[in-house]
């Protein structure tokens, strides 16, 4: 069957089977701008969102009744899998001795140390999401060399931090399509270059007006572009050559192992944020600094009104509810022994798909980092951010991910990826996988 046919198939079965979720998403559009609480919500495929019921580990309930296996997890916000129950105990615990204290707690130090033996950086701070780390982390760049701009990879994505929703067209650098209300044109904030091109890199560094360059490791927001074997190495030393700092964003590719890619690739970053899963879904978020970078802040922070007015904070940050829930996800949840599991089930996933794609002779091809696995309708694996962005195919995506969820499997909205959880089984891949080879035969 041809995919248009296909889709409409599925359409109309999704509609017959969650009556609930329509009425709710009808219903919604009263109280609700679009009928969602985010405007993303509306780019689940369907027509309409499904609404959650409840969740536990790597499962979801609809309103319907619909029992499926997550492997969207929030979009990596819920990785620990959800409500893990040492998060929960510790929520529970902190909650009846006080949520928001504008006061240090000793889980602060706990956090603060244990992110230093994952990460290797020396010193930590905290916000609430992995956009403001990226926001304060940038700012601080700024006061630290005293430079305007910053440098990004095209397609890459950092949260909603102003100079980061941009894109490269025609060579120029741009807004992106669907960047709403931007401060200034954005090449008067931003540099953008294509992931691996080392030239473009070095040229735009060479200007010597960029703060810093904020890199996901491997871009994973476009489907998962890898860096090619020496463009990390390349990376640092054009960094150090023209006083830049380096901020790698590990908020996605904490997939790579417990200290994420920097750990497991040995990078040397002054800066790293990272946010998300760390508090197993509630709001946390912690960005850190090389010693020689926390020296040189450390000289200039304590004024008054920087500490105050300057920019960077929020008054719930470091809320002493987050960080519990922070140090028992790191200590009990996200634990090394289960990244391996997860790293295990994450390449049974690749195998699967790869396995799949070769039978039926289809020209996609999967790609793996760590527990994160994503497929691509292209038959070459991408290396920049706009050869991935150029093999996306969203009349195939938004089949895909309707066939998946017709039969109990959640992938992530924006993209074909999924993600293995310590709550995970060898069951649940091996689902994926059948209905992956299902959609592919009637594709085929
Ligand atoms: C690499 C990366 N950094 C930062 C963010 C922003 O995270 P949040 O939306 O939780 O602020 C995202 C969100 O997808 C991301 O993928």
């Amino acid at each position: 069957m041809n995919a248009e046919a296909l889709l409409e198939r599925e359409l109309e079965r999704f509609e017959r089977e969650h009556p609930r979720s329509r009425e709710l998403a009808q219903e919604a559009k009263g109280p609700l701008l679009s009928g969602v609480p985010m405007p993303w919500m509306i780019r689940w495929p369907g027509g309409f969102p499904v609404f959650a019921a409840e969740a536990q580990g790597a499962r979801l309930t609809d309103v319907d009744g619909h029992e499926y296996v997550d492997f969207c997890v929030g979009d990596t916000a819920a990785m620990t899998g959800h409500s893990p129950e040492p998060t929960v105990r510790a929520l529970r615990e902190q909650a009846a001795k006080g949520i928001t204290l504008m006061l240090p707690s000793e889980d602060a130090l706990w956090v603060g140390r244990e992110l230093t033996r994952r990460f290797g950086l020396a010193r930590w701070q905290f916000a609430l999401t992995a956009t403001d780390a990226n926001r304060f982390a940038i700012r601080l760049a700024r006061e630290l060399t005293g430079r305007p701009k910053i440098l990004v990879f095209n397609w890459c994505y950092h949260g909603s931090v102003d100079e980061t929703v941009v894109t490269l067209r025609d060579d120029s650098v741009v807004a992106r399509e669907g960047n709403l209300g931007p401060p200034v044109p954005l090449d008067e904030t931003t540099r953008v270059v294509e992931w691996n091109d080392a030239e473009a890199l070095q040229r735009e560094l060479a200007h010597g007006d960029v703060a810093c360059v904020l890199a996901e490791p491997a871009l994973t927001n476009i489907g998962i572009v890898l860096p090619e074997p020496a463009y990390h190495d390349t990376l640092r030393a054009a960094t150090r050559d023209t006083g830049t700092l380096l901020i790698i964003d590990e908020t996605h590719t904490i997939c790579a192992g417990p200290g994420g890619y920097t750990a497991a690739y040995g990078l040397e970053p002054d800066l790293l944020t990272i946010g998300k899963p760390i508090a197993g879904g509630v709001p946390a978020a912690a960005y850190g600094f090389s010693a020689r970078v926390a020296e040189r802040l450390e000289a200039l922070l304590p004024v008054d009104e920087r500490a105050d007015v300057g920019g960077i904070g929020g008054t719930v940050a470091a809320n002493v509810l987050s960080l519990a829930a922070t140090r028992a996800t790191l200590a009990e949840v996200l634990t090394d022994e289960a990244f391996k599991r997860m790293i295990a089930l994450g390449e049974r996933f690749e195998r699967g798909v790869s396995d799949v794609i070769e039978r039926h002779g289809l020209p996609w091809h999967v790609t793996r980092l760590g527990c994160r696995v994503e497929y691509l309708f292209r038959a070459e694996r991408p290396s920049t951010g706009s050869e991935a962005a150029a093999g996306g195919n969203a009349l195939l995506d938004r089949l895909i991910h309707l066939y998946a969820l017709n039969r109990g499997i959640l992938l992530t909205p924006f993209h074909n990826m999924a993600l293995m959880s310590p709550a995970t089984t060898e069951e649940d891949v091996d689902l994926h996988t059948e209905v992956f080879d299902e959609a592919a035969g009637e594709l085929a």
